[in-house]
């Protein structure tokens, strides 16, 4: 049985403790009249007192809780007058809003210049079967032509048709996917844009980067098609001056290839420039002045049969190009190195 008298104290006491406490309230309140907290543990005592005590016990108890509550809340609200005071006299904090990636402004831009033309934009796998890389591009398992692309395989196990898994090289994996996504039947045009990844790391090159790759099969396409595209491309995205040449070059995959060149915006194309002094000097941007962007060329028959596209009825061309390589030859950017693009250095990204 408890004794009555030290239960007396005790309450008596429970209040003295709690003016003596220094904690926040939320803590307080806790510990003096949570679930388990003291007042509790008293009042679990009750049952043991004898019946005459009992009710003088319960009235302390009741008076005790009025105490502890009226404490409590006095601590609480003095807290809230001891927060911070808004002064609203003061000029406001401004929240720093983000803007799109350099990168992302030009897929939207490179997507609307190709939309004007009649190309749908579309966006294939980044990790996908060698198969749409590699084979169906006319580039059998162990082609010496495989070496150029320095591919990233990924770890799992091969499919005895597709192959291995690979991290895409370029996009021209979309070239059959896409054959095979509109049931093989022409007219397409499409306009690929995705991330591709190479085993490159210097000032022209990343790890991962960006194409966008153009394909048109239909009826009757010729070069003059695919110079005429390029020709668009080069005056929209870089104005009306700009002029664009492809000279031959080779992928397994086109038939005849080319490589595509834009002119130079620093030099106008004539690889010299003049300074204030009249003196002729090389044009440093370009040397040549020429900028290459990527490949291009007529669809190799192999690849149409591929994509079971019959070639002696449908001709196409296709194109791809790196889009930050593209983007830095803009007039008036001047960046020496394209890893900035991904280096997460805002001081950069905050430019554009
Ligand atoms: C290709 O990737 C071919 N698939 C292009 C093609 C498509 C040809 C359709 C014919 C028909 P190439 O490896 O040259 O080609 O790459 C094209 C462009 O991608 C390069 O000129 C460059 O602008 C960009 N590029 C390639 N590797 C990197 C890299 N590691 N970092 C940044 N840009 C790159």
């Amino acid at each position: 049985m408890s004794d009555y008298q030290s239960l007396i104290d005790e309450a008596k006491n429970i209040l003295a403790q709690l003016k003596t406490e220094n904690s926040k309230s939320k803590n307080l309140n806790a510990k003096y009249l949570g679930k388990k907290g003291l007042f509790k543990s008293l009042g679990s005592k009750i049952k043991d007192l004898a019946p005459e005590e009992k009710k003088a016990f319960g009235q302390l108890l009741n008076q005790l809780k009025t105490d502890l509550q009226q404490e409590l809340d006095q601590r609480s609200s003095n807290q809230e007058n001891t927060r911070e005071k808004i002064d609203l006299s003061l000029p406001g904090k401004k929240k720093e809003i983000g803007h799109v990636h350099p990168i992302s402004q030009a897929i939207e831009e490179i997507t609307d210049i190709f939309a004007k033309i009649g190309f749908q934009r579309s966006r294939y796998n980044e990790v996908d079967w060698d198969h749409y890389v590699f084979t169906a591009l006319n580039m059998p398992a162990n082609h010496p032509a495989r070496d150029e692309w320095e591919t990233f395989f990924v770890k799992q196990k091969a499919d005895k048709k597709l192959g291995k898994v690979v991290m895409t090289t370029h996009t021209s994996n979309g070239q059959v996917r896409e054959m095979e996504r509109l049931n093989h039947q022409p007219p397409i045009r499409m306009i690929n844009i995705a991330r591709c990844y190479r085993r490159q790391s210097d000032n022209t090159h990343t790890q991962m980067f960006h194409q966008f790759e153009g394909l048109v099969i239909d009826k009757d396409i010729n070069i003059q098609h695919l110079k005429g595209t390029i020709d668009h491309f080069a005056r929209e995205f870089y104005g009306p001056g700009t002029k664009s040449r492809i000279r031959p070059f080779h992928f397994k995959f086109t038939e005849p290839s080319f490589e595509v060149d834009f002119s130079c915006h620093i030099c106008g194309g004539t690889g010299k420039i003049k300074n204030e002094a009249g003196e002729i000097s090389p044009c440093r941007f370009c040397k040549s002045g020429w900028h290459e962007v990527g490949g291009a060329g007529m669809i190799h028959p192999n690849v149409l049969k591929a994509g079971g596209i019959d070639s002696r009825k449908y001709r196409g061309f296709a194109f791809g190009w790196g889009i930050e390589r593209t983007y830095t030859l803009r007039e008036g950017l001047n960046i020496d190195d394209i890893r900035h693009f991904y280096s997460g250095n805002l001081e950069f990204l905050k430019q554009f």
